[in-house]
């Protein structure tokens, strides 16, 4: 049976929120805010759609949400356009930042109905916390201990109707009895060129920027389907720009700054072109496993399987193997070496 009930004997910790340095600044700035102004995923918009609007009309609050997928998909924008869509407010947390079961109590009290409630990496979340949520979710309550030894006694605190949205790099990752408590989960995939033409067209226009579509395009092209990565480029693009005094950016200027920044015609950045270089060269003669092949590359394993590999194997550079990861043909036509065929591919 699981533990359900948090000792509130110590002082409540404040809970912290994220704050934003000036980089997050300029990645809220550009976040889209309603959901006309998210781009791609049309499946997952569509459902989303009528999730909030059957909410919307039995005015109650939208059922719980989980967004999983690879960093830098739209999953923390997707948690703020529920809340705007629903008029609601949005609290931000994440897994790591709740250490104790009573972090978490002090923020579900603190919910106003229909408040909508976002933990970040929700795997992360430490097990007593996580045991905190499944009444909450269910039952909108939390049972809480006071005091210690024979005089201890558990007092039931009735929430508000509140949203949570959590997001995840990966399901698989969050327990069972978590996921099924959420009433949608939502798969973010890579994004396709045509979208993040759109949405690199969407943040030149927000920065002000007179860019082509040429070069949003370039810029899309080499953004390893993610939102996040083509907005980075775009306002490197930006400074060097500034810095050659180009007022107007077309293709041939793109290609100029991106090629500068070592990013090349297939989106690879160094990283990438590590993993190639490796899985092409010293790990060539067999497959090779996620945990050496981090180790190589000096980046924690999960980061490559999240941030790394699902660009690698959806552009059919890399394959993953029962045994391990290996490289393909396309990976060794990229680095110009002779594919040495057959028995591993
Ligand atoms: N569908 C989209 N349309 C327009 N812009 C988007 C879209 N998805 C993401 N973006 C842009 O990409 C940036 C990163 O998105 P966001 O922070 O929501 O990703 P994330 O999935 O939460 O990433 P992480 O897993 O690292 O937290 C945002 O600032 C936003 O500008
Ligand atoms: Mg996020």
């Amino acid at each position: 049976m699981a533990r359900r009930e948090v000792e509130l004997s110590e002082e409540p910790r404040e809970v912290e929120v994220l704050a934003p340095d000036s980089d997050r600044v300029l990645e809220w700035s550009l976040r889209p805010e309603t959901l006309a102004d998210f781009v791609g995923q049309p499946e997952l918009v569509g459902h989303l759609r009528i999730v909030l609007a059957a909410a919307k009309a039995r005015g109650q609050s939208v059922d719980h949400l989980l967004f999983a997928g690879p960093p830098g998909l739209g999953k923390t924008s997707l948690a703020s356009i529920v809340a705007a869509e629903m008029g609601a407010s949005l609290r931000v947390t994440s897994g790591p930042v709740l250490g104790r079961p009573g972090d978490l109590v002090s923020l579900l009290s603190d919910l106003g109905a229909g408040d909508v409630l976002f933990i970040d990496e929700i795997h992360r979340l430490p097990r007593m916390v996580e045991e905190i949520l499944y009444p909450a979710l269910e039952d909108r309550r939390v049972d809480v201990m006071i005091g210690r030894g024979p005089s201890a006694r558990s007092i039931r605190l009735e929430l508000a109707p509140f949203t949570l949205v959590g997001a995840t790099t990966r399901t698989g990752r969050v327990a069972a009895p978590l996921r099924d408590r959420f009433g949608f989960v939502a798969q973010l995939d890579l994004y396709l060129v045509d979208d993040l033409t759109r949405i690199v067209q969407r943040s030149a226009r927000l920065l002000d920027l007179d860019l082509d579509e040429g070069a949003a395009r370039e810029i899309a092209r080499r953004s390893r389907g993610t939102p996040r990565i083509a907005n980075r480029l775009l306002r490197r693009v930006r400074d060097v720009a500034s810095v050659e005094n180009w007022s107007h950016l077309g293709t041939t200027e793109a290609e100029r700054a991106l090629d500068l920044f070592g990013v090349d015609r297939s989106g690879l950045d160094k990283i990438d072109r590590r993993i190639l270089d490796l899985l092409c060269g010293p790990f060539a003669s067999s497959p090779v496993g996620v945990r050496t092949l981090a180790h190589a590359v000096g980046e924690e394993p999960a980061s490559l399987e999240d941030a790394y590999e699902p660009y690698l194997l959806r552009e059919g550079f890399v394959l993953r193997t029962p045994r391990g990861r290996v490289a393909t043909e396309r990976a060794y036509r990229h680095l110009g070496l002779p594919f040495p065929g057959g028995g591993l591919v």
